[in-house]
């Protein structure tokens, strides 16, 4: 065994904001917490997210993925309170409310069945005639038929988040470390013992994978050696592919239009320091990170279907993530069935910024306690399939 660098309660594995957000949900129920980061923190798709909060704008049924997401989303005020009081940083929250809006006959059907299971939810959801749709929003485009506002999702600054997240696990005492590859995760008889970084070995009690697109690919050590069969057990590390969003970013000042909007083909973002977003793509092209003629295309002409003066702001950056998505769609929380003190915070897909504060939260109680909050149970990871180890 090499020298040990660290030894704590719990290792997290991964400095995105979902990474960062557990880290602070443990250290602030008083557990020594080492987080491992092989680039720097929150500089994937934690830095290029839209940093939408709107479960409602998305969601067309009512399940146990958006009553996390709706969970998540309400936990935002108290969560920015305490990150301003615990640092000073303003992730600038904002609780405008976002439009879904509907441009020909599809959309509207479409809009009309969200408006009519979330209102027998008692959902707070208004649907607004073109008119209506058009006063609050004087850009938007006059091909517009109907749209609805929701007026408890918003947005978060998802850049200001990540400073905020890297400056209070400073105050809580977290090492963060880096710039750290992770080379191995050894278990032993079933248990991890520790994980092999390029900086030395970091010991801990338990250790949580929550590397986004890269989840699937930290390597494990199995004593005594694993079945060779076993490898693409999901019981072990489910599978999550990267799924790549583009974005645009223009200059809006003053700003084109106060809410998040959404058609069904695109979104734009209007952010409090005079930029503008405009997502997104969604593509299966490997961990390529590019910005595409292609993409560039789509997401401009959904831009303009939004709202034509799009067409005079100037370009200020384009960017690309790598959204994880798991098999399932929804993310994989909570221990492995194998590896009992191992544990997952992956694949949360489009929704990583929104799910991180609710997600910490469970995952740090289940993680503390033992005691698996219900909310987690429809998340975890799948049940082992057979025995890891070859008999004999
Ligand atoms: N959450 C928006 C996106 O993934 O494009």
């Amino acid at each position: 065994m090499r020298e040990f660098v660290e030894r704590a309660d719990v290792c997290v594995v991964g400095g995105g904001v979902v990474g960062l957000t557990l880290a602070r949900a443990l250290a602030r129920r008083k557990r020594h917490v080492v987080l491992v980061e092989r680039g720097a923190c929150g500089a994937e798709a934690s830095w290029a997210a839209g940093g939408m909060l709107a479960p409602q704008s998305e969601a067309d049924a009512s399940d146990p993925f958006f009553a996390l997401a709706c969970a998540s989303r309400d936990a935002y005020p108290a969560f920015a309170a305490a990150l301003l009081a615990e640092t000073g940083v303003d992730i600038e929250l904002d609780r405008t409310g976002t439009l879904y809006l509907a441009f020909d006959e599809q959309d509207e059907a479409e809009i009309e069945r969200r408006y009519a299971w979330q209102t027998s939810a008692e959902l707070a959801v208004e649907y607004l005639t073109a008119t209506q749709a058009r006063a609050l929003e004087p850009q938007l485009s006059t091909r517009v038929r109907a749209a609805l506002l929701f007026p408890r999702d918003g947005q978060v600054e998802n850049r200001r988040l990540v400073a905020a997240l890297k400056r209070t696990l400073e105050v809580y005492g977290v090492r963060v470390f880096e710039q750290t590859q992770a080379e191995a995760l050894r278990v032993e008889r079933g248990r991890i013992v520790g994980i092999e970084t390029a900086r030395g070995f970091v010991g801990a009690d338990a250790f949580v994978i929550a590397c986004g697109a890269w989840s699937s690919l930290v390597p494990f050590e199995f004593t005594p050696a694993r079945d060779e069969s076993h490898m693409n057990d999901e019981s072990i590390v489910p599978t999550v592919e990267p799924v790549r969003g583009q974005m645009l970013c223009f200059a809006a000042r003053p700003a084109l239009t106060q809410h998040v909007l959404y058609s069904p083909r695109g979104y734009l973002v209007p952010r409090r320091d005079g930029r503008m977003l405009a997502g997104s793509t969604s593509e299966r092209a490997g961990f390529t990170r590019a910005v595409t003629a292609a993409g560039l295309q789509a997401i401009t002409t959904h831009a303009l279907e939004i709202a034509p003066a799009v067409a005079d702001l100037p370009l200020l950056d384009a960017w690309s993530g790598l959204r994880p998505h798991a098999a399932s769609d929804w993310p994989v929380l909570g221990a492995s069935s194998e590896v009992p003190n191992l544990f997952y915070a992956v694949g949360h897909y489009r929704n990583g910024i929104l799910l991180a504060p609710h997600t910490a939260d469970l995952l740090a109680e289940l993680i503390v306690t033992h005691n698996m909050p219900r909310a987690l149970a429809p998340f975890a990871p799948a049940p082992p399939r057979r025995s890891l180890y070859s008999v004999g």
